[in-house]
């Protein structure tokens, strides 16, 4: 990235992070968390290339629908986590974007400057792609001194070891409500002796290394645990709808789309299924919440919100 695009994802940091620590997610806050424990840094203003973030900020509405593991409890900590969810399309526009991820996050001293993270899933982001196909995707980010990120293989960053898959792919076929599902499998862990951060991905239950994120890329998440956050995710830009999240329908619907099969990773890379419910990161009008974990599955999502 040059200097003015990485200037855009440190302003990006901030003015993200003082608008979401005015207090939307009271989920995490009731429960006595000092912090939101969500990774919306890598909010998809980051990523347009001449956004304007004097009105990008009043016009770009993101909504999530996830649950976080945060560090801490019990002196366990955990460096990955693997899940199996349905895939699905819409037809979006330009100043849309509807995704389903995992997000690997380290808030450095709490300054929003020293922030660190992960992202990876499935979206639709005609911004990106000027296409409304559902593609495979990777973001970094590295607040710190630098201020940088970067999403799929559009700078280098992360490496790539599969001939098959790349990040940045179109995911085909995907589900359709009603008829076929379309799963994959996401994988995420910190190999113990490199550092480095491994992805794999694939169809259900056949998932396969895609490539890692090497340790110097994200200084901030070497040595340091991390929050592990896993759900959906839409933006739009008014006077554009909010897009569909999931498969477009709310999580108690029998058609909600899902994350199930939930595990998560520990430094020698045991997998431990996530038996219990985590705390979960919703906003304040609900359009899209997301269900309880019950056996290592939730359902999360919706149509869209009127705002
Ligand atoms: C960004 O948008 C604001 C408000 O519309 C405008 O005043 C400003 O000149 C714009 N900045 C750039 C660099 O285009
Ligand atoms: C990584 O991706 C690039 C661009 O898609 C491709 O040319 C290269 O062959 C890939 N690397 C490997 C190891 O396959
Ligand atoms: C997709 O995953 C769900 C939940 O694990 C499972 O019930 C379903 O059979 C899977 N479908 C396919 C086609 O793999």
């Amino acid at each position: 990235m040059d200097n003015s695009s990485q200037l855009i994802v440190l302003l990006g940091v901030l003015l993200l992070a003082s608008s979401l620590f005015g207090g939307c997610f009271s989920s995490l806050q009731e429960e006595g968390h000092p912090r939101i424990a969500w990774p919306s840094e890598l909010h998809p203003e980051f990523f347009l290339p001449n956004g304007n973030l004097t009105t990008d900020r009043n016009s770009i509405i993101t909504y999530y629908s996830s649950h976080t593991w945060l560090p801490g409890g019990g002196g366990v900590n955990y460096y990955g986590v693997e899940a199996t969810l349905d895939v699905y399309n819409f037809d979006l526009e330009h100043g849309q974007a509807s995704a389903a991820a995992i997000w690997i996050v380290n808030r450095g001293d709490g300054h929003p400057s020293s922030l660190c993270a992960i992202q990876f899933g499935w979206h639709i982001f005609p911004w990106l792609y000027k296409d409304s196909h559902t593609h495979f995707y990777t973001a970094w980010m590295s607040g710190g001194a630098s201020g940088k990120g970067c999403m799929n293989m559009n700078c280098p960053g992360f490496h790539n070891s599969s001939s098959i898959i790349a990040p940045g792919h179109v995911i085909s076929p995907v589900s359709h409500v009603g008829d076929q599902k379309s799963n994959i499998t996401l994988r995420i862990f910190k190999e113990k002796y490199s550092g480095d951060w491994h992805i794999h991905f694939g169809p259900s239950g056949d998932s396969e290394p895609v490539g890692y994120f090497p340790k110097s890329l994200i200084p901030g998440l070497i040595d340091n645990p991390v929050e592990i956050s896993f759900g959906g995710y839409v933006a739009h830009r008014k006077p554009r709808l909010s897009p569909p999240m999931g498969s477009g329908y709310i999580a108690y619907n029998e058609n909600a789309a899902f994350f199930s099969n939930l595990k998560l990773i520990d430094q020698d890379g045991n997998d431990y299924t996530i038996d219990k419910d985590l705390p979960y990161t919703t906003d304040m009008k609900g359009c899209y919440n997301p269900s309880v974990i019950d056996s290592a599955q939730f359902f999360y999502g919706g149509p869209g919100c009127i705002d």
